[in-house]
């Protein structure tokens, strides 16, 4: 028998189905047996970087070709070069043409079975054949989709072939990568199945005692027979228990399928939050007398969300504020073929930063991305598209939308839509054509899609032009949305002080959101400067206006939450010789940098305290330098080496303001910034600087610093000791002057 992965994988899980059988037998556990398989795909495929239009053919020679593993991203693995077509928005690597291939071989098991092809993205306009039947074309480089592969196979090799077209300069605004940059995965099935992103859960009705659980199944049957079957819906809990199932008669006439509702109510359901991610289980099982056909695993959770235009957002009949940031979809060094323990460590970081809300700008993202944000307990504002019709750079996803939207919002939506993580769609980022009346009409056709799809959640749109001077978006299509969204709302005018207050008072009815705005980027924005003689204003506007925008966020329950402009630094919108955007707070290799500490100190309440900048100021002796600190403490004390420079405290909202919008249980306090860091003016001298943060009149937390000397050695540390051989696992390593 040929070294065959997918054989290998087969044997391996019918293995495992055989022991849960034996296990079934042996302690009557309730779980079925699996009737399918869900296949990794990604060992062990054939790649070349060029054009070749006998590729798909089986016959076709790739010894030459390279031999690689996806997820696979080239355009990492080139060179920058300045004159790169995709310029800066890509981070001047090469993107160009290639091909991939695969050869395999189905086990005898798999005869008669259905059989298609999962890609999870692949950037842009790949083509797929098998065995040399050309099976389609897919612009969208961020998309799922998916090909039946079953009346093609044949016994024996079969050869998938895919081309690649990223060619055609520049198609966005950020680094996209090229390639099949995410997982591929082969799916067996029983002619009668439950179809590609089959099932629909929602949760209608929650409350403490019980909950509903709607439950909507597309099963096909693609079989030559009408076919009379059970479908069973069995619901598991996080330990494995049953805890509610539902079983109803299923008819089907031959090659056709059907959609089939039950409503299964749960008892004392553990709900789903961001503080306490609970996560149930679906099995939708096919039974055809005492067989199982198919066994369909959906994860999901049990809980309500809502908008209002006076409380913003509540989960759970509770009021959250999104502390959000936007996100871009790959993983620095690593590109966009980005292994999930990199984003696991980056969702990490930003949990413990306060953030509870991430846009996954500007296209949908991988689906284990989404799974991490449903364990960890985040909420997505998942987006579709950064053009419609108009488009941003010459050859974007404008060229494609008005054949592709529809498939791809229904696509995304039926993908995404039993996530508990995903409480809002966005349909787009600075829409051009939001200021048109033809975006009216695009808006009206978009909604209908989502609506019709997944009646559930609103849709909003990311919009740049609301209050422009000229050629601003256009009132009804505000209107027309669910939720209204403002990118950069303080950018205009009077907005710049009274943010969503006009609008709020014009429109008492919107909801609001804002889907972008600047991040506070302290580093390295806090800076003297490298003249020594000259010291500059380190505060910048930019992080004033941060500071100011959050104050107001914070205390207008109207506003849903705040997106800022990003968590992370990201590739591409680079200016040479820069290769990527320094607009996040975490950086590239997932180091904080200070605004982190910002946010920290407004998002969390476990003790806070960062101090900035680093005290190494050699040359400016005596020169006054403020010292900056972020805290949610009651009151910081500061010392340079031992000497007292005073206490601070921080007062927000300010006297007066109290109980106007909220409650604030903070005691009456003398002294205030009206700002939400603390500063202190000291006139440098090297040494130790120590911060002292009290709550309630106790030592809380401790920052410290001192004055490096010249670097002495090299401190390496990794995150684990260990890493799984199995091609997927990373350790991240860190490289320390000290
Ligand atoms: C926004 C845009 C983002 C990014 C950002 C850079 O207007 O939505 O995609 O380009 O500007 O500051």
């Amino acid at each position: 028998m040929p070294e065959n992965p997918i054989y290998k994988a087969m044997l391996k899980q019918i293995f495992v189905a055989c022991f849960a059988f034996l296990c079934i037998a042996i302690s009557c556990t309730a779980k079925p047996k699996p009737n399918r398989y869900h296949l990794l795909m990604d060992r062990d495929w054939k790649f070349f970087l060029g054009d070749d239009s006998n590729a798909p053919s089986p016959d076709f020679n790739d010894n030459s070709w390279r031999v690689l593993d996806l997820p696979h991203d080239w355009s990492i693995e080139g060179e920058f070069k300045k004159d790169a077509p995709t310029g800066g928005g890509g981070g001047y690597l090469p993107t160009g043409i290639g091909w991939y291939r695969k050869q395999f071989v189905l086990p005898a098991a798999a005869h008669g079975k259905q059989v298609s092809i999962q890609f999870d993205g692949v950037y842009q306009n790949s083509e797929v054949w098998i065995n040399n039947h050309y099976l389609g074309k897919r612009p969208n480089g961020y998309i799922s989709f998916v090909y039946d592969l079953t009346p093609y196979l044949v016994p024996g090799k079969n050869t998938i072939a895919v081309r690649v077209d990223n060619s055609h300069q520049p198609n966005s605004r950020w680094y996209s990568g090229s390639g099949i940059y995410r997982n591929v995965w082969l799916n067996i099935t029983e002619p009668i199945h439950v179809a590609q992103w089959g099932t629909y859960i929602t949760t209608p009705d929650v409350d403490a005692a019980k909950a509903t659980v709607s439950v909507k199944t597309k099963i096909e049957n693609k079989g030559r027979q009408p076919a009379s079957v059970t479908l069973t819906s069995v619901i598991y809990d996080e330990t494995g228990n049953v805890i509610a199932s539902d079983k109803a008669p299923v008819s089907l006439t031959n090659d056709t399928s059907g959609e089939f509702a039950q409503q299964i109510q749960v008892n004392n359901p553990v709900l789903w939050s961001v503080d306490a991610p609970h996560l149930y289980t679906l099995h939708s099982v096919i039974t055809l007398g005492k067989k199982i056909l198919d066994d369909y695993t959906s994860t999901f959770g049990i809980r309500k969300i809502e908008y209002s235009n006076i409380n913003g957002f509540l989960l759970n009949g509770k009021r959250i504020k999104m502390n959000g940031v936007c996100l871009h979809h790959d993983g620095g060094c690593v590109g966009a073929a980005v292994p999930i323990k990199i984003w696991e460590t980056r969702l990490k970081l930003l949990k413990q930063m306060g953030c509870n809300a991430i846009r996954t700008s500007h296209n949908p993202v991988a689906p284990e991305f989404l799974d991490l944000c449903d364990k960890m307990g985040f909420l997505v504002m998942d987006e579709a598209f950064d053009a419609w019709e108009s488009g941003k750079v010459k050859n974007d996803y404008h060229l494609y939308f008005d054949y592709w939207w529809q498939k791809d919002v229904t696509d995304q939506v039926h993908r995404d839509r039993n996530h508990p993580s995903v409480v809002l769609w966005s349909a787009g980022n600075e829409i051009p054509d939001q200021t048109k009346d033809r975006g009216v009409e695009l808006l009206k056709n978009l909604l209908t899609v989502f609506h019709t799809e997944d009646p559930t959640r609103p849709v909003t749109t990311a919009n740049d032009d609301i209050a422009a001077d000229s050629n601003s978006t256009k009132l009804p299509f505000m209107q027309e949305e669910d939720i209204v969204g403002y990118n950069y709302v303080d950018r205009w005018h009077e907005r710049r002080e009274l943010f969503y207050g006009i609008d709020h008072y014009d429109h008492p009815e919107w909801k609001m959101i804002g889907t972008e705005s600047e991040s506070l980027r302290s580093t390295p924005f806090y800076s003297l400067g490298m003249d020594s003689t000259k010291v500059r204003p380190n505060y910048t506007g930019g992080m004033v206006r941060a500071e100011q925008l959050w104050k107001f966020v914070a205390v207008h329950d109207y506003v849903i939450g705040d997106f800022m402009w990003t968590g992370i630094d990201y590739l591409g919108e680079a200016r040479w010789p820069g290769k990527g955007s320094g607009s996040g707070e975490i950086d590239m290799i997932n180091l904080p940098k200070d605004g982190y500490y910002f946010y920290q100190s407004q998002w969390t309440s476990s003790p806070v305290l960062h101090l900035l900048p680093n005290w190494n100021w050699k040359g400016r002796e005596g020169q006054i330098i403020p010292v900056v600190a972020y805290t949610n403490c009651d009151t910081v004390e500061l010392f340079v080496n031992g000497k007292s420079y005073g206490i601070k405290v921080q007062e927000f909202p300010r006297q007066g303001n109290s109980y106007a919008w909220n409650k604030y249980a903070r005691p009456y306090v003398n002294g205030t910034t009206g700002d939400l860091h603390l500063s202190w003016d000291v006139a440098y001298e090297p040494g130790a600087i120590k911060a002292v943060g009290r709550k309630n009149g106790k030592q809380v937390i401790i920052d410290e610093m001192q004055t490096t000397g010249q670097p002495a050695a090299l401190r390496i540390t990794a995150d684990s000791t260990q890493v799984m051989a199995d091609g997927k696992d990373v350790a991240l390593v860190h490289i320390i002057g000290r």
